[in-house]
């Protein structure tokens, strides 16, 4: 089943102060998400990443379109809707003079999630604040504040959850922490994970799936295989060897093309033409120390999809 639908769904803002001034923030947007994938919403700053995950937690109203979680319309039936969800928009909002534990027992009584001591005391292991949970919010860095907002969105052990940028502000090792916890969660809970950054570094070990998008619209949709390699059967590698030229006229007689950078051989190939490099390379003595598949970096992406279409088959 698919946890979220959203159906052809538009927002316009209208600008404070200027009269007749409008902001289309999401345009036309329809994107299924699957259950128990982890799906990226990649776009720059101002792309609209918050205004639709506002419009999948109803906590702002539509131009047009829908948007179904778990099959109910989150307009017309928002409580439902929402039952199964934990979410983090913008900073969570907590007690500055009360405790972790505090603001999280008080989170727990406003939500009616009946959660134990035990529990709790899990989720706080799990997000990894178990040393400072009795310490007050206000002394919290940014990435605990983070730490502390998850596990607020993670307590009454919803099947979705629905993140906004939850690792700005974060170091690198508590992004990495973050991505296990993500990965955790997926993993052992089966949870489904919608979360949006600006940073494809960050998606590309963590995401099943990342939407691009651009001027409130979703200008591709890819798979992580696809976005990392690109869709068409050659890809790139990066081959490390005791002999250069001789692999180049290997390479060559066979018809493709070898680019030299620093100590590797770039090429392009399919599947079976590797193996078939790797074992002439062997035949004629040349020692293989590295083979690696490239992966592309976000300019090229975003360059792909800022075309005005992108289908796959168009895809260089
Ligand atoms: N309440 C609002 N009133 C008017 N315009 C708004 C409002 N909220 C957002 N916008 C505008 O809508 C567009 C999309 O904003 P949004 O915050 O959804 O983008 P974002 O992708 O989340 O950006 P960021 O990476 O900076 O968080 C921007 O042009 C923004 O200025
Ligand atoms: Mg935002």
């Amino acid at each position: 089943m698919r946890a979220i639908e959203i159906q052809n769904i538009s927002k316009t803002y209208r600008i404070a102060k200027q009269k007749n001034r409008t902001v289309r923030a999401v345009d036309s947007v329809t994107l299924d998400i699957e259950e128990g994938e982890i799906f990226g919403l990649l776009g720059a700053n101002g792309a609209g990443k918050t205004t639709l995950i506002k419009l999948m937690l109803g906590l702002i109203k539509a131009d047009s379109g829908r948007i179904l979680i778990e099959g109910y319309d989150v307009a017309l039936y928002r409580e439902k809707a929402l039952t199964s969800v934990g979410a983090i928009v913008e900073e969570p909002t907590l007690f500055a003079d009360f405790t972790g534990w505090e603001n999280l027992k008080y989170f727990a009584r406003l939500q009616n999630a009946n959660v134990s001591d035990e529990k709790l005391r899990s989720i706080v292991e799990l997000v990894g604040l178990k040393d400072r949970i009795d310490s007050k919010f206000k002394g919290y860095s940014l990435g605990m504040r983070q730490r502390l907002g998850i596990a607020q969105a993670i307590m009454h052990s919803p099947s979705i959850l629905i993140l906004d940028e939850p690792t700005n502000g974060l170091d690198p090792s508590g992004i990495v922490e973050m991505r296990e916890l993500f990965l955790n969660l997926k993993k052992e809970l089966g949870v489904t994970i919608i979360i949006s950054s600006h940073i494809l570094s960050e998606m590309q070990q963590l995401c099943d799936r990342v939407a691009f998008m651009v001027d409130g619209e979703i200008k591709a949709v890819k798979t992580m295989e696809e976005v990392n390699f690109g869709v068409d059967k050659l890809k790139k590698y990066s081959i490390e060897c005791s002999d250069m030229q001789k692999a180049i006229e290997i390479i060559v007689s066979q018809g493709m093309i070898a680019t030299q950078e620093n100590d590797s051989l770039i090429v392009r190939a399919g599947q079976s033409e590797i193996s078939n490099l790797v074992k002439l390379f062997v035949k004629n003595g040349i020692e293989l120390y590295g083979l690696t598949k490239q992966k592309r970096r976000l300019e090229d992406l975003y360059k792909e999809v800022s075309q005005p279409v992108t289908t796959d088959k168009q895809e260089a």
